[in-house]
């Protein structure tokens, strides 16, 4: 019988609904589904813009047994506003101590390898252990830009690891335990050939530069000393 009662989701990214990191937690969540269980979300950004202090986070937060944040990889590390709401979650719980609550975390990165998102998930295990919460682990994608502006079950065959791994980690997770480094793994897997995901890339950025006028300009290098 599972303890967890109720889910918080938490999404990181400042793109919020629109973000591969909703559509991964979203997916994540769904399969955590049940009879007498709470589901939460909140955009990190967007409550942080509406309430600087961060309540509605901290009020979110208190209520949950189990809290997943899902976002994207930025200069290596965390967006900003996961940060902030970090350290104003960390203060709030050594303050309110309320019983262990569970944290487990979804990272995904531009490029192409899985493993780009180490140090993350290494911050995100340093924020459970200076809060009190019960690390469940991380799970990291690379080539997210593959997934973007698709929900997870309309992005096909490409997705069917990455499906396949929310599903058994939320499996774990609504019990309460650890995900299994057997999701982990099939989620760290590449979604096709890393040529692909490059060439494709590519073609994105020439076909986005020629849109806005600067095609000519996309190898220019104004700061390159002579
Ligand atoms: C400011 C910024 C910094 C980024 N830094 C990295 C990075 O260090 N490594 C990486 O692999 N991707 C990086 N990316 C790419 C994002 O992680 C990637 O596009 C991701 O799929 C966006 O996810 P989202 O839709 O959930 O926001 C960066 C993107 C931005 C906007």
């Amino acid at each position: 019988m599972s303890s967890i009662k109720k889910v918080l989701l938490l999404i990181g990214s400042p793109r919020a609904g629109r973000s591969v990191s909703n559509a991964l937690g979203e997916y994540l969540v769904s399969q955590m589904a049940a009879p007498g269980v709470k589901q939460e979300k909140i955009f990190i950004q967007q409550a942080l813009k509406k309430d600087p202090t961060g309540t509605i986070l901290i009020n979110a937060f208190a209520d949950a047994d189990i809290v997943l944040l899902a976002f994207p990889l930025y200069a290596d590390s965390l967006p900003h506003p996961v940060i902030e709401a970090f350290e104003l979650l960390s203060a709030s719980s050594r303050e309110n101590r309320q019983g262990q609550k569970s944290f487990a975390v979804l990272c995904n990165s531009g490029f192409p390898e899985a493993g780009q998102s180490r140090l993350a998930l290494g911050m995100c295990r340093q924020f459970a252990k200076e809060s009190g919460l019960a690390w469940k682990g991380g799970l990291a994608m690379g080539g997210g830009g593959a997934l973007e502006g698709r929900d997870l079950d309309k992005a096909g065959g490409m997705a069917r690891n990455i499906r396949k791994a929310l599903q058994t980690a939320a499996a774990a997770l609504a019990e309460n335990r650890d995900v299994p480094a057997e999701a982990m793994n099939l989620m760290a897997r590449p979604m096709m050939p890393t040529w692909l995901y490059l060439f494709m890339g590519n073609l994105g950025w020439r076909i986005r530069a020629r849109r806005n006028g600067v095609g000519p300009k996309l190898c220019e290098k104004p700061y390159k000393t002579p």
